[in-house]
């Protein structure tokens, strides 16, 4: 089964309007490397201008969270409907961010993934241990918690678009990228995991994504291994340059 990479920035809350703007430009202006997708999730204020900018690049467009609902009294939400007016078809859901700081559930990730794929967009699920949960060999445990949880409900059609990304924690913003062999075993788990809870058809289509600390150095290595399908990356994702090399990593 062919998976088609997905390189994947997640601005967070960092760049300036100025600095968004020239990163999406740089980013968007050479040709996307052949049988590759990239992705850029601008901060929420961005997505309309940012939009406009990657209009007919190719770069999807995603935002960093979704809302279920297409429209009503939500306050400080992204709803689908203006995310695809902008020009998004990608949406985060789940972040550790979320989870940790802003306390969102598993259950309240699930009701955004299926409004997600409500509305057409493409959700992608993170999930990932703490430093604290890896030391207690919980790791398998939480990805399996946090997948079933996260998956559920999700309508037979729309189950093989949907996109895992692993973030352990413990390498997001660190400066510790987990060794390629460290993300291979959670992936591969995490594949037999959907097989368990979709097919094994489905499980083979689902893209993984790793994300933690990915930079330019890194990248190669990862992006060898069998069951990783993509980089969701933070910091290195915010200079034009590295990017760039990230999205033309050497097979
Ligand atoms: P860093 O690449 O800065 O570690 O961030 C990873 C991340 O959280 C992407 O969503």
């Amino acid at each position: 089964m062919q998976r088609i990479p997905l390189l994947a920035g997640n601005w967070k809350m960092f760049p300036t309007l100025a600095e968004a703007t020239e990163l999406a430009r740089g980013i968007s202006t050479p040709a996307i490397p052949a049988g590759r997708q990239v992705m850029l999730a601008p901060p929420a204020p961005y997505l309309h201008g940012v939009g406009e900018i990657l209009r007919e690049s190719g770069v999807i467009l995603a935002s960093q969270n979704i809302c279920w609902e297409a429209k009503g009294a939500f306050t400080g939400e992204i709803s689908p409907t203006m995310l695809k007016e902008a020009g998004g078809t990608m949406a985060i859901v789940g972040h550790s961010e979320r989870r940790q700081i802003f306390g969102e559930t598993d259950k309240m990730v699930n009701t955004r993934l299926l409004g997600a794929l409500q509305h057409d967009i493409i959700p992608i699920l993170c999930i990932g241990e703490t430093l604290e949960e890896r030391e207690k060999e919980q790791t398998l445990a939480i990805l399996e918690g946090q997948l079933l949880k996260g998956l559920t409900n999700v309508p037979n059609h729309s189950r093989s678009k949907i996109i895992v990304a692993y973030e352990p924690v413990w390498a997001i913003g660190t400066g510790k990228t987990a060794t390629s062999k460290q993300a291979q075993e959670a992936h591969a788990f995490i594949r037999t995991a959907l097989a368990d809870i979709f097919d094994k058809t489905i499980a083979e289509q689902i893209r993984i994504l790793y994300g933690g600390s990915v930079n330019p150095t890194t990248v190669d290595e990862l992006m060898a291994e069998p069951d990783v399908d993509g980089a969701l990356v933070g910091g290195a994702a915010l200079q034009t340059d590295s990017f760039l090399r990230i999205i033309n990593y050497t097979a």
